[in-house]
């Protein structure tokens, strides 16, 4: 295992490009299971969740190669159904290989996830809509075995306690393209990677109608086709570099990455004091001397989104005044703050909310990376702080963030690797 070491407290400066997003290469990927053809799919980040799905579709029969950031995914004989437990555990994202198995082979046997350290995070609303297609599901051992001699089109409701999911609008969405007759999806999931999804899974052939909002209508057709397709930008690795210039002061220039997608986090840093601007698709930022406090709840898109929450925290540790952050869509993911704590943070947790009450400055510590966000907030807070952090568990980050280390060093960052 390694650690990452990162002396703080230095002025960054330079260009970062953006890579292909994460979160909607992984459905993707799970979404050439449809097909027989071989799909092309460009500008895959290359990262451990996506080395994870390769792996996932090798085990369930695909030939699947990553060369540069694009995958060749072909059929090799027949498909397996079965999703082990080994892989769907390492990352949830697995999880949506069954909406396809089951819509190609009307059979799947897929492990579920199990909670992780953001929440507890149930699959029922998955479950429901696929139930609602026609299949028969139980849990046997800890998988999901879902059979269904014919999916056929219905309307369901896919809206949570939480509001829509990400995940189970792409399960229920794939498997609805094979089903037979219309499929009608209420409160659907309409953030970028769903609606870039839809444009893969029309590329294969399938029949979508309201794509990027929260009403998806699926006419299920016979059978889909290979097509070649391009990855969007990963709105958050660009929401993570935007809050790392605004938490460091920086004059970073952020290429490829879709402004459009950022609105929430733009309004946000706006009202904080720091101008967004957007300039032939370079983003660059506009300091004012003192910030100011806001509050931040994160909803599903076009809300503030989850995954740049502990990000925004970090900043909000060194901005003058009480700032507030209300989680509203994984009430517990604030496992971060007793690391901030061991910097210096002043954070206070009441429930689903965490009140900020900014300090001067953070001091560099050693502290421990949970999860994925978790630990991009926790390297923002490194760079901010005087003296040296040591970030352990550092394999988390690279779930998500393509060649973090080269692209901090690039912006004159000084990080490095260590053994454990
Ligand atoms: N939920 C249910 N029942 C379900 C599914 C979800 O109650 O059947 C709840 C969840 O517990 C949560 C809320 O609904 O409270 C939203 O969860 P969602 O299903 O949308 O999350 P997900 O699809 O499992 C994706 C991303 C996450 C991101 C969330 C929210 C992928 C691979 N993962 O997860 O990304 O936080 O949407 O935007 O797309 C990350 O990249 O670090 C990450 C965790």
């Amino acid at each position: 295992m390694e650690k990452l070491i990162i002396e703080g407290n230095r002025p960054l400066k330079g260009e970062v490009e953006i890579s292909g997003s994460k979160n909607a290469a992984l459905p993707i990927m799970a979404a050439t299971l449809l097909t027989d053809e071989p799909c092309i799919i460009r500008r895959v980040p290359k990262l451990r969740d996506t080395m994870t799905m390769l792996k996932l579709l090798r085990s369930l029969g695909k030939r699947a190669e990553l060369s540069g950031h694009e995958v060749i995914v072909e059929s090799k004989g027949s498909l397996r159904h079965v999703a082990e437990y080994q892989l769907v555990s390492t990352m949830r994202g697995s999880f949506c290989v069954l909406g396809p198995l089951l819509a190609k082979l009307h059979k799947a046997r897929v492990s579920l996830p199990g909670g992780c350290v953001i929440g507890v995070r149930p699959v029922d609303l998955h479950l429901k809509g696929l139930h609602a297609l026609g299949t028969k599901i139980e849990i046997e051992n800890g998988y999901v075995v879902a059979t269904a001699k014919n999916l056929r089109g219905t309307s369901v409701y896919l809206g949570g306690v939480f509001g829509s999911s990400v995940l189970a609008t792409a399960n229920v969405l794939m498997a609805a393209t094979l089903a037979k007759g219309q499929t009608t999806i209420e409160s659907a999931a309409c953030e970028p990677e769903i609606e870039n999804l839809c444009y893969f899974l029309q590329a294969m052939g399938a029949q979508i109608d309201g794509v990027g909002s929260h009403r998806l209508v699926v006419s299920g057709v016979k059978r889909l086709h290979g097509a070649r397709f391009d990855i969007i930008p990963d709105r958050i690795e660009a929401g993570t570099y935007i809050l790392l210039a605004a938490a460091t002061r920086s004059d970073i220039r952020i290429k490829g990455a879709h402004y459009a997608h950022l609105w929430a986090l733009v309004d946000k840093l706006d009202q904080m004091g720091i101008r967004v601007i957007n300039q032939n698709n370079v983003i660059r930022l506009e300091h004012q001397w003192r910030l100011k406090p806001v509050g931040v709840t994160t909803h599903p898109y076009p809300g503030f989104p989850t995954d740049l929450q502990a990000q925004f925290m970090s900043l909000m540790t060194i901005t003058p005044g009480v700032s507030i952050i209300t989680e509203r869509v994984y009430p517990d993911r604030f496992i971060h703050i007793a690391e901030l704590h061991r910097m210096g943070a002043d954070i206070r947790r009441e429930g689903s909310n965490a009140i900020i009450q900014g300090v001067k400055v953070l001091h560099g510590a050693p502290v421990m990376a949970s999860d994925l966000r978790a630990s991009a907030g926790l390297v923002i807070a490194g760079l901010m702080a005087k003296g040296r952090t040591e970030i352990h568990r550092m394999y988390h980050l690279e779930r998500g963030y393509e060649n973090l280390d080269d692209k901090l060093m690039g912006l004159g960052a000084k990080v490095y690797r260590e053994k454990e």
